[in-house]
């Protein structure tokens, strides 16, 4: 790993028992937080981007929206939030899904993904994949191409990638 990513590595805190006991969550706020940190992830990304050729970032709810609109603004290009259900005005298509600790529903907004458009879909964590897989499922129902995944932490115990099998996931770093 490059000392640059170490640096990111330490900059992850892990918290016990949260959002439920029994959990260890990977808390990225203080690397979002630090210019270097952010920079270093976004630049990783955007890199990410560049080599599956995409033409737009789908960044998902809440820390994907901090990361892919960086990466959007780095590779030139839009970003849509794929987002938690009751916020957006019109809605393009609704997917439900399970997560680590319970269940879960994300939407995707009208108007905004081209039919053809080559997506990279980015968020912070991967742990069971059921939140790529939804994003996903949302950029193929309107005929878009999932090019690229692209997520800063992946929490390997949880075998996120067996669900993504088949698709070009990237992580920066494993846990
Ligand atoms: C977390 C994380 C990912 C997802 C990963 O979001 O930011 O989006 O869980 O889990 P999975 O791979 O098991 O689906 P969370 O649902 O906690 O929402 P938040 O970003 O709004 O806090
Ligand atoms: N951090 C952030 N999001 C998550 C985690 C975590 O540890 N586990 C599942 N989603």
């Amino acid at each position: 790993m490059s000392s640059e990513l170490e640096r990111v590595s330490g900059l992850i805190r892990e918290v016990e028992d949260f959002p439920q006991p029994g959990v260890l969550f990977r808390d990225l706020s203080p690397l979002l937080a630090d210019a270097e940190g952010f920079r270093v992830v976004v630049e990783e990304m955007a890199a990410h981007g560049t080599e599956a050729d995409v033409d737009v970032v789908v960044g998902i709810e809440a820390r994907g929206f901090l990361l892919g609109a960086a990466v959007a603004l780095r590779l030139g290009l839009g970003v849509v939030g794929v987002r938690k259900p009751g916020k957006l005005p019109a809605v393009a298509h609704r997917v439900d899904y399970a997560l680590e600790y319970g269940t879960a529903t994300l939407e995707l907004p009208e108007g905004t993904l081209r039919r053809g458009a080559r997506a990279l879909v980015v968020d912070d964590v991967l742990a069971t994949g059921g939140t790529v897989e939804a994003a996903c499922s949302l950029v193929e129902h309107a005929e878009a191409e999932v090019s690229a995944v692209s997520v800063v932490m992946e929490l390997a115990a949880l075998n996120g990638r067996r669900r993504l099998a088949g698709r070009k996931v990237r992580s920066l770093l494993t846990v």
